[in-house]
């Protein structure tokens, strides 16, 4: 279910708390209290929940963008490219970064940018070298910004999307359904000082 974000009138988010911020726009691990705002905007409650469980095990990262108290976008990383998915080759021992999404009343002012530069902090911040990531052969305003961010052909054939996760239906996600792999080095990448799921917000030193 989605609503609730567009009615604030969206402007041009400005930073202000968190690894990435931008005015009002903040981008930060979500918490277990946060779930119902999460899931009354952004992804169905079950999924949510596992995404929860899953950063919980310190198997993911879920970030999610805020403009004051309303989730509008968000991304997931996981630290290792799930088994499921996997294409063979180095790019399944990098970090896999799932689910891009901003809510389409507030695309276009960075949020996306945002999500990634956080994502990408993020998995810097543990000492992974790069990350990876599929985006549908037809989606090309998300290959623009991988593009813009520096994300290059990971060299793998083209395939057919899958997901891991219950009850994901696909929404918001545009395209073909078929898509290529790209993969960023993280070299020149500042690692954030980012807060592990189990050490809550306690902030812990780059690697
Ligand atoms: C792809 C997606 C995540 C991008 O999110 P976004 O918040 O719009 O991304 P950004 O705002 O950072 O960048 C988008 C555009 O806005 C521009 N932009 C960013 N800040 C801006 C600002 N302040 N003023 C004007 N334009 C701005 C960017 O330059 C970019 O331009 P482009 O379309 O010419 O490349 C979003 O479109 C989305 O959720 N799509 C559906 C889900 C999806 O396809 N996800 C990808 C799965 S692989």
């Amino acid at each position: 279910m989605r609503g609730g974000a567009g009615q604030r009138g969206p402007g041009r988010p400005g930073h202000r708390t968190g690894l990435c911020q931008s005015g009002a726009m903040d981008v930060r691990l979500l918490r277990p209290e946060e779930a119902p705002a999460v899931a009354a905007t952004l992804r169905h409650r079950i999924v949510v929940a596992d995404r929860l469980e899953r950063q919980r095990r310190d198997e993911c990262l879920y970030l999610v963008a805020w403009e004051g108290g309303t989730p509008v976008g968000q991304v997931l990383l996981h630290r290792r490219r799930p088994s499921a998915l996997a294409v063979a080759g180095v790019v399944d021992l990098l970090p896999y970064i799932e689910d891009v999404f901003v809510l389409p009343e507030w695309r276009n002012r960075g949020i996306g940018t945002a999500l990634l530069e956080a994502a990408e902090s993020a998995a810097a911040a543990r000492g992974d070298r790069g990350v990876s990531l599929a985006v549908s052969t037809g989606n090309a305003a998300a290959r623009r910004l991988y593009t813009r961010r520096g994300y290059v052909d990971a060299g793998v054939p083209e395939h057919r999307h899958a997901s891991t996760e219950p009850g994901f239906d696909d929404e918001g996600r545009s395209g073909n359904g078929t898509v290529v792999d790209l993969v960023k080095r993280l070299d020149a990448v500042t690692a954030a000082a980012w807060p592990t799921a189990r050490e809550g917000d306690r902030p812990r030193d780059a690697r």
